[in-house]
């Protein structure tokens, strides 16, 4: 969407990064008195598991350079039902796609991933990236310091990826997790995989919803950018900005979704279809506008230029691009490396969606052929179901999930 807000309020946007330290705070800082909205619309993540009828922890990981993230936990399920067989429970970490947060994978009791894993004897990890509502402490940084930003997905897969798929272990006795991804997350595993393959062994299987990683068929707004002029430009002088993404902060929220309304603005409705694809029912019904009071949750500038840089040049799987002399310094070649997918060995589910004008079926079917670990590639049976849809539309349960925890219950730990 940030190509439209940029155009049509460029003071506004102006006016949000020259505002300065005001970093994005989660739903539940943000609520309104006497909100007309469903609360689920303003709860932080332990809040909403725990309305919901489910047990909830929060656990903090430490990363290699000093970042605390909180992780949260649905250690069981629906409070009240009995506990599936066997009291140990398989632990399957979910990741968020970009400037999302662990928020958004509970925000619905029925219908939803988390929720039908934790009732189907899985122990469910909801993971978090730096930068978003629940990654904004440091050891010695405060996220009004230009280093706190310096990271994109690939730093989010490395780095806290690693620590939190470690955290579970250590906590859990298990020796491996059971992943699911949504776009970045997925961009994120793979970066990790690539470059740490001794974490092979720590990911009994991936499911990864509409993976981005491939863009050589992209549709759609992302298809005018790789064609405009001036962000091949921006792109080819190697801005490196590390900041919290200005597009994800102030402007967005009063703009698409005004404070109270429950209707989502239709500009910005019809840029989120340009951006996603179209969508099979959530245009249609409450949900979105709730999904849009917890997201964005906060990224980097560098997350983005990554996206851009691999959108632009379109041919591979590549590392950040730093330009060549710092390339040079860092990869040993002016052009940055494609990440090596043939070290991504543990078994991986693809799906992907009719509709979805970022991660093109194409390019997923691509993924499945580059990676040695590929167990299946599955298409959502319908014609339309957009980037979104995958991971946040009700009836992606009986569309997808169902087949997906049928396939993941192969994986868990036989005691
Ligand atoms: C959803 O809304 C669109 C237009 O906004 C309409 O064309 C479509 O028929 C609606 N779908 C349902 C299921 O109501
Ligand atoms: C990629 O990884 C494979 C398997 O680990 C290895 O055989 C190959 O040499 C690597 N390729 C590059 C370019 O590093």
């Amino acid at each position: 969407m940030a190509p439209i807000i940029v155009s049509r309020t460029p003071a506004l946007l102006l006016l949000a990064v020259l505002a300065g330290p005001s970093t994005l705070t989660s739903a539940h800082l943000r609520a309104p008195r006497n909100s007309k909205l469903p609360v689920e619309a303003w709860l932080s993540t332990p809040e909403l598991i725990e309305h919901w009828g489910y047990p909830a922890e929060t656990h903090t990981v430490q990363t290699d350079d000093g970042f605390l993230i909180d992780v949260h936990r649905i250690p069981g399920p629906k409070l009240g039902d009995k506990p599936g067989v066997g009291s140990r429970r398989t632990p399957v970490l979910i990741a968020h796609g970009y400037s999302a947060s662990s928020e958004c994978m509970v925000l619905r009791p029925h219908d939803n991933l988390a929720f039908m894993l934790a009732d189907a004897g899985f122990d469910v990890w909801l993971g978090n990236t730096r930068g978003n509502f629940y990654g904004k402490r440091h050891l010695t940084l405060s996220p009004q310091d230009k280093e706190f930003w310096d990271f994109g997905w690939h730093e989010n897969g490395l780095l806290d990826m690693s620590a939190t798929i470690d955290l579970i272990l250590r906590e859990t006795g298990e020796p491996s997790v059971v992943f699911v991804g949504h776009s970045m997350g997925c961009s994120s595993l793979f970066a990790l995989l690539s470059d740490r393959p001794e974490y092979n062994a720590k990911v009994r299987a991936g499911f990864l919803l509409a993976p981005a990683v491939y863009f050589t068929n992209l549709q759609g707004v992302f298809l005018q950018i790789r064609r405009t002029p001036l962000l091949r430009v921006v792109h080819r002088s190697w801005l490196r900005l590390n900041m919290e993404n200005p597009i994800t902060r102030a402007p967005y929220p009063r703009l698409c979704l005004p404070p109270n309304s429950l209707v989502m603005n239709p500009s910005c409705m019809k840029l989120f279809t340009e951006a996603q694809g179209p969508f099979y029912n959530m245009a249609n019904n409450t949900y979105m506008p709730i999904l849009m009071r917890h997201w964005p949750a906060g990224s980097s500038v560098g997350q983005t230029t990554h996206f851009l840089q691999l959108i632009i040049q379109g041919d591979g799987f590549r590392k950040y691009d730093y330009g060549p002399e710092m390339n040079s310094v860092r990869y040993g070649s002016n052009r940055p490396p494609e990440y090596n997918l043939t070290n991504v060995n543990s078994p991986m589910f693809l799906f992907y969606s009719a509709t979805d004008y970022q991660a093109n079926g194409k390019d997923v079917k691509r993924l499945a052929s580059d990676i040695p670990g590929t167990a299946g590639l599955i298409k959502t049976p319908t014609k339309i179901f957009n980037h979104l849809d995958i991971m946040y539309e009700e009836a992606a349960a009986k569309l997808i999930y169902k087949r997906l925890i049928k396939q993941m219950t192969k994986y868990r730990s036989i005691y």
